[in-house]
């Protein structure tokens, strides 16, 4: 039975070098580009965590051949395009998932139904379905633009879509849905973000034209173009490196490495704050991998300092301010984070639970959430040392149970989180493998079945 908490407590300094899962982002779009591609895709190192099963599931459901051949390794034969679903898709609790199935769903003459958990049908899926409307695509959904909704694909337009938002899911639903669309599609970034939508479709054959305009990014797909399989090696996902790199931060007499972590710049966000904050962080043996930049990282225990991490810095890390949160509750001094608007509408609302789970463990924390900031006071280099001694409550959000026992094992009196299972949906294996660094985390209760 699975066990209902996870307390981290304080204990011996944490050594080794792991392996990264598979980042969560290209895992998706490997899966979903393979589907829409014709020939066989193959995924090596893919996150087997469950919101990508989930799109392993979907691309089955729309036709395409879906094969696990080993761990980690998967073939995928692609149709050329999607056939209707006989069933609702459920995306489970991916966002990623939902918004980019969505995307290229849309470009096929079909009709698809999306559900997903509780916190995906609470999350905002207006931002793919206007644009979608807008290239002729037709929806119904609850309102709010929640899940359950479904949507009539087919007969697209092109578009020139300008992003409300900074998120790279929208762009690559707006992407994904004009490969199939009658003319030019375009989506204007005013601040870039995450690029393996575009770096992928490249690698499937497809022409993506990339200009500055202006400081703006603007990325162009002529229509009528298709895709061919490919060979994908996913790289390490630094998002959940940075779970273990952190707790070497803050952990006295700590050494970890993370091999083959990604180090697409418009994803290091933490790691350069983490930097001007102090931290002992070296990349050894930078390499390419598949079209990215990956290497291994290495994380010492360090004296960090508070700093002012700049909006602008928001979309290279936006999944990780509960960590980041937690490394500032370490340092000496404020940590002022801007620009955190889009924390709100994650997994959970991250801007409340992470100021929520950190108050409950004695840290000074404050957040203005009209002028979307958070800032947390750190603990004064031991002067005033974290407490812990909390039971944090995860709304079923990976990240903010990840974060907090990362937070227990260096605080003063451990840490309790609560739905443990969750974290299978980004880091499958995260507890053996941050007990086999020399982490105390114990699972105590049992969930009920
Ligand atoms: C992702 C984009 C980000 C990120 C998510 C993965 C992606 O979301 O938070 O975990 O793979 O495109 P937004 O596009 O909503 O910012």
């Amino acid at each position: 039975m699975a066990s209902a908490y996870l307390k981290a407590r304080p204990g011996s300094p944490l050594k080794g070098r792991i392996r990264a899962p598979g980042d969560k982002s290209i895992s998706h779009r490997a899966l979903i580009l393979g589907a829409m591609a014709s020939g066989v895709t193959t995924a090596d190192d893919l996150l087997e965590g469950d919101d990508v099963l989930r799109t392993a599931a979907a691309m089955r459901a729309f036709g395409a051949g879906v094969e696990r051949l080993g761990p980690g390794r998967w073939r995928i034969e692609g149709r050329g395009g999607f056939v209707e679903p006989e069933d609702i898709i459920d995306c489970g609790n991916a966002g990623t998932g939902a918004r980019l199935i969505m995307g290229a769903a849309a470009g096929f003459a079909l009709n698809a139904t999306f559900t997903g958990d509780a916190s995906l049908r609470r999350r905002p899926m207006m931002r793919v379905l206007t644009p979608l409307g807008l290239m002729g695509a037709e929806w119904i959904c609850r309102q709010g633009g929640r899940l359950p909704l479904s949507l009539r694909g087919g007969g697209l337009n092109g578009l020139s879509y300008r992003l409300p938002e900074p998120s790279a899911q929208v762009k690559s639903a707006v992407l994904l849905a004009g490969l199939h669309a009658r003319g030019v599609t375009e989506v204007i970034e005013p601040e870039a973000t995450r690029d393996h939508t575009e770096r992928m479709l490249r690698a499937f054959g497809v022409q993506v034209e990339l200009r500055d305009e202006s400081g703006e990014r603007v990325i162009r797909l002529e229509p009528g173009q298709s895709l061919s399989g490919a060979a994908v090696r996913v790289p390490g996902d630094p998002s959940s490196a940075a779970f273990p790199l952190v707790a070497a931060l803050i952990t006295p007499g700590s050494d970890v490495t993370v091999e083959g972590v990604l180090l697409n710049p418009l994803r290091t966000g933490l790691f350069e704050t983490l930097i001007e904050m102090g931290a002992d962080l070296s990349i050894q043996n930078p390499r390419e991998a598949g079209g990215e930049q990956v290497g291994d990282v290495t994380a010492r225990h360090s004296a960090l300092r508070g700093i002012v991490v700049p909006a602008a810095r928001a979309p290279s890390m936006i999944d990780e301010y509960p960590i980041l949160a937690v490394a500032a509750a370490f340092a000496e001094g404020p940590t002022r984070m801007l620009g955190l608007g889009e924390l709100i509408v994650k997994e959970s609302d991250r801007l409340a639970l992470t100021s929520a789970g950190l108050a409950a463990c004695g840290v000074g924390v404050g957040v203005d959430r009209e002028a979307a900031e958070m800032t947390v006071v750190g603990s004064a280099r031991g002067n005033h040392p974290v407490r812990g001694d909390a039971d944090v409550a995860t709304h079923g959000d990976h990240r903010i149970a990840m974060a907090h026992l990362v937070l227990g094992l260096a605080s003063q009196e451990p840490v309790r989180v609560d739905e443990p299972g969750m974290i299978a949906t980004s880091f499958p294996g995260f507890v053996e493998l941050m007990r086999g660094l020399g982490a105390s985390i114990e699972d105590e209760g049992n969930a009920a079945a």
